[in-house]
C-alpha cells in the first residue's frame, strides 16, 4: 500500500511590507511603489483644497471633488472629525490605503496667534520662537493638520514688499537661526511624535528680492547674491531636517524658481541631499506661462516636474499631463518614482501610515492652553522695540493721573493679529485699551478717543481726541497699519502711515502734552514726520492675541523692553533699499554718494532698540591676534548693567573682511546672544570664531573659501583686528 500523504499548504495572507510598522521606511517605500499603478503614483503628486479657501490671493481656488487617492489636501477647517472622515475614505476605500497629507498655512500660530515673524526676530530669542512653534504645532495637529507651510525664510530688504512681515528680517544669518528654531519647534524630536508637524521652507528661493517691493514680480537675483544671501537660511534649515520645501513665484536670473533645475535639483537635492519633497507655491506651475518660459499647461508641468517640483499645489496640471508626458517618453518613470518616494517618505516619517487619524479632543483641550498663552505673551513682550525715549518719558511716572488713549489702533483687536492668522479670533485678542486699563486702571483715569480711522480723510474725530489730550498728563497715540496692508499681495508705494494719522499727531502735538507713539504695523515705517512729534516711540508690531499686557507693562515699567530691530527703518521711502550689510561704496568720503535732499543714513538700523537700563561694554578681548585657518579665536566682552533695574541684553557679533577676492559686506552678523543682567551686574559674552564657519565666504557657485589676511571682529561700537596666517 502506497503511503498517501496530504500536504497542506498554509497560505497565510502576508502583511505587505509597506504596512509593516517595524520595517525600515525605505523598504516600505520601495514595496509600496512596486505595487502602485502610474495613475496612483501621479495622484500622490497633487494637492487640492478641501473646504472653503480662505486665502484671497489663491486665485482660481475652486473647490474640486477630491480624488480618493490624492496625495495632499489643504485643509482650511479646524474640525478633526471631518478630516478623519476624508482620511478614512482614503485608507479604507482606495486600493492601497495610502493616507492623505493635510497641510495648511500656520504662519504665526494657529488659534493662539503669536507675533508676526518680523517681530519674533526682534526678540533675538530663538528658544522662545521654538517654543511658540511647538505650541502652534500642537494646536495644528489636534485640528487634523500634519504639515504647515512655514517658516518663511526669505531675506527681505524692501519694506514696500508686504511679505516682509512673514520673514525674520534683512539678515541671512538671523533668518537661518530663527528658521531652524521654527523647524525644530514644529517637527519636535521626531516627525512621528504625537504633536509634531512637518515644516515647509519657503519660498525657494530669492522671492525676497521682489523688484520695487511689488509682489509676484520678477526678481533679479545674481548667482552671487543667491549664494551669499538667499540660500544660506535654506541650507541651515535643510540641515536641521526640514521635511519639505516650497518653490517660489519669483525668478532667478531669468529662470523661474518653480522651473529652476539648478536650485531645486542640483543644489537642494544633490548638494544638500534633501530627501523630502518640493511643493509648488499656489498656482506657481501654471504661472510659468505668464512668466514666459512655457507655452501651454502641459509645458509648465513638464518644466516644473523635470526641474524638481514633486507636488503640484492646486493647479491639477500634473494630474492632467504627467501620464501623457510619461507615455510620450518625455518624463521617465524613474523620475516619477523618485518624486513619489519623496512624498511617501514624508508621510511615513510623520507616522501617517501607522496612525492616520487625529485623536478627537474638545476645543478646550485643543486650543489656547495656559502654556501657549504664556509663550505668546512673552514673545510679544520680547519683540516690542523701544525706538525713542526722550527725557525718560517712559516708563510712565506714577504721578500721572490722566491718560489719553488715542488712535485707530487703541481699541482695535482684529489688526493686532497680523496677516496670515486665519484661525485667530478677535475675541481672543487683548487690545491695547484692555491692557492699559488692567495696568493703569486703578491709578489713573483713561480717556479714550479714536480720533480718526487708519486711512481716509475724516477729521471729525480730531476734536474729541484733542479734548481728551488736553485733560491728560500724557498721550498714548496708537497708530499703525491694518493687518491686510502687509502679507501676501500687499505692496505699498510708500511706507509712511496715511496722512490722516500723521495729521492727527500734528494736532495733538499742539496741546503741548507728552506723546508716546505706539505703533502696530507689519513692516518698517517711514517716521520722518512722526518721530519729531513723539517724545517716546514703542514699536509693538502685530503682536497676536496677547499684546495688550506686554505693551502696558512696558509703559508702566513693569517690563524692561529688550527687543531690537530685525529690519532697518529707512528715514524715507526713497532710501529703500537700505540694509546694514551692504557692500562698501567706491568713494568712502563723507560727501560722496549721499542724498542731496535728505540724510543718507536710515532712522534706525537693524539691531537698534532701547532699554530702561544702561549697559557699559568693556573693551573686547581676543584670544590671539593671529590664527591659522584651523584654529579657533575667542572674542569676549563683559557687559555691565549700570542702571537700576535688571535687563535682557542682546549682543550681536559681526565680522568684517576688508580685503577679499570678492568684495564683502561692510559687516556681517555671525552670532548673537541674549542674556539677563541684574542691576549692577556684569555678564560675559563670548563668540567662538571658527574660521571656516564664520570667516569664509562663498563664490557665485557656492564654493566656500577662506583667505589669509586681516579680519575684524565687531561688537557694539568696537572693532578689533586679527589675522589669518598661511
Ligand atoms: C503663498 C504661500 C502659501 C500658499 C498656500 C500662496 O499664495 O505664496 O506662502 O503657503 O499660498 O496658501
Amino acid at each position: 500500500m502506497g503511503l498517501i500523504s496530504t500536504v497542506f499548504i498554509v497560505s497565510a495572507q502576508k502583511t505587505p511590507i509597506y504596512k509593516d510598522k517595524k520595517a525600515p521606511i525605505e523598504s516600505r517605500i520601495k514595496d509600496l511603489i512596486s505595487r502602485m499603478t502610474l495613475d496612483e503614483k501621479i495622484l500622490q503628486l497633487n494637492q487640492f483644497t478641501v473646504g472653503y479657501n480662505t486665502n484671497v490671493n489663491n486665485e482660481g481656488g475652486v473647490i474640486k471633488e477630491i480624488p480618493i487617492g490624492i496625495g495632499s489636501l489643504i485643509y482650511f477647517g479646524t474640525d478633526p472629525v471631518y478630516r478623519n472622515e476624508i482620511q478614512r475614505n482614503a485608507i479604507e476605500k482606495s486600493r492601497l490605503g495610502i493616507p492623505i497629507l493635510f497641510g495648511f498655512d500656520v504662519i504665526h500660530g494657529f488659534r493662539a496667534v503669536y507675533p508676526i515673524a518680523l517681530a519674533q526676530a526682534c526678540s533675538w530669542n530663538p528658544d522662545l520662537v521654538k517654543s511658540a512653534s511647538e505650541m502652534a504645532a500642537r494646536e495644528t495637529k489636534l485640528s487634523g493638520i500634519d504639515w504647515t507651510f512655514s517658516p518663511m525664510i526669505d531675506v527681505v530688504r524692501d519694506p514696500r514688499w508686504g511679505r516682509v512681515a512673514e520673514s525674520y528680517g534683512e539678515d541671512s544669518y538671523t533668518n537661518a537661526i530663527f528658521g531652524v528654531a521654527a523647524v525644530n519647534g514644529y517637527q519636535g524630536k521626531s516627525l512621528s511624535d504625537r504633536f509634531s508637524i512637518a515644516a515647509c521652507l519657503k519660498h525657494f528661493v530669492g522671492y525676497g528680492e521682489s523688484e520695487g517691493g511689488r509682489d509676484y514680480h520678477a526678481t533679479d537675483v545674481s548667482a552671487q547674491s543667491l549664494w551669499e544671501t538667499y540660500l544660506p537660511p535654506f541650507e541651515a534649515c535643510v540641515n536641521a531636517g526640514a521635511a519639505t520645501v516650497m518653490s517660489g513665484f519669483n525668478d532667478i536670473s531669468g529662470v523661474p524658481a518653480t522651473a529652476n533645475h539648478y536650485t531645486l535639483t542640483e543644489v537642494l537635492k544633490r548638494r544638500w541631499k534633501h530627501d523630502g519633497f518640493v511643493v509648488s507655491d499656489w498656482s506657481a506651475i501654471r504661472q510659468l506661462m505668464f512668466q514666459g518660459v512655457a507655452g501651454s499647461r502641459k509645458d509648465t508641468g513638464f518644466k516644473a516636474f523635470m526641474a524638481g517640483v514633486e507636488m503640484d499645489m492646486a493647479d491639477s496640471i500634473y494630474l492632467e499631463n504627467l501620464k501623457i508626458l510619461v507615455n510620450e517618453k518625455k518624463v521617465p518613470v524613474k523620475n516619477i518614482d523618485d518624486a513619489v518616494s519623496r512624498v511617501l517618505r514624508v508621510k511615513f516619517r510623520l507616522g501617517l501610515f501607522d496612525n492616520p487619524y487625529t485623536p478627537i479632543v474638545s476645543e478646550n483641550e485643543r486650543y489656547l492652553s495656559t502654556e501657549s498663552r504664556q509663550v505668546t505673551e512673552q514673545l510679544a513682550e520680547e519683540s516690542m522695540v523701544l525706538l525713542k525715549n526722550s527725557n525718560n518719558t517712559l516708563p510712565i511716572s506714577s504721578s500721572v493721573k490722566q491718560i489719553a488713549l488715542i488712535g485707530p489702533m487703541a481699541a482695535d483687536k482684529k489688526n493686532l493679529l497680523g496677516s496670515w492668522s486665519y484661525n485667530g479670533r478677535e475675541d481672543d485678542v487683548e487690545s491695547i485699551i484692555e491692557g492699559i486699563e488692567k495696568e493703569f486702571g486703578k491709578t489713573a483715569t483713561i480717556s479714550y478717543a479714536k480720533g480718526c480711522d487708519f486711512d481716509g480723510n475724516d477729521e471729525s474725530g480730531f476734536s474729541d481726541a484733542i479734548e481728551a489730550a488736553k485733560k491728560s498728563d500724557i498721550i498714548l497715540l496708537c497708530l499703525g497699519e491694518k493687518k491686510d496692508w502687509s502679507g501676501e499681495n500687499a505692496s505699498r508705494s510708500s511706507i509712511a502711515l496715511p496722512t490722516i494719522q500723521e495729521k492727527m499727531a500734528v494736532e495733538l502735538k499742539k496741546t503741548g502734552k507728552p506723546i508716546v507713539l505706539v505703533l502696530s504695523n507689519g513692516r518698517p515705517l517711514e517716521l520722518v514726520r512722526l518721530e519729531p512729534i513723539a517724545d517716546a516711540i514703542l514699536e509693538i508690531w502685530q503682536p497676536g492675541i496677547a499684546g495688550g499686557s506686554p505693551l502696558a507693562g512696558i509703559l508702566s515699567g513693569r517690563i524692561n523692553p529688550s527687543g531690537k530691530l530685525s529690519m532697518t527703518f529707512p528715514l524715507t521711502t526713497g532710501q529703500i533699499p537700505t540694509y546694514y550689510n551692504s557692500r562698501p561704496k567706491a568713494r568712502p568720503y563723507p560727501t560722496n554718494g549721499i542724498y542731496q535732499d535728505i540724510p543718507t543714513n536710515p532712522l534706525y538700523w537693524m539691531g537698534y532698540g532701547l532699554s530702561y537700563t544702561s549697559y557699559k561694554y568693556s573693551a573686547m578681548t581676543i584670544s590671539s591676534s593671529k590664527i591659522k585657518r584651523n584654529e579657533k579665536l575667542i572674542a569676549e566682552v563683559e557687559v555691565e548693567n549700570t542702571g537700576k533695574i535688571a535687563g535682557l541684553e542682546t549682543v550681536n557679533w559681526y565680522i568684517s573682511d576688508p580685503v577679499c577676492t570678492i568684495s564683502r559686506p561692510i559687516k556681517e552678523l555671525k552670532y548673537f546672544e541674549k542674556k539677563e543682567i541684574v542691576a549692577g551686574g556684569k555678564v560675559k559674552y563670548r563668540f567662538e570664531i571658527e574660521p571656516m564657519r564664520d570667516l569664509s565666504y562663498t563664490n557665485s557657485e557656492g564654493k566656500r573659501f577662506l583667505e589669509a589676511g586681516e579680519y575684524f571682529v565687531m561688537v557694539n561700537d568696537q572693532k578689533v583686528k586679527f589675522e589669518i596666517i598661511e
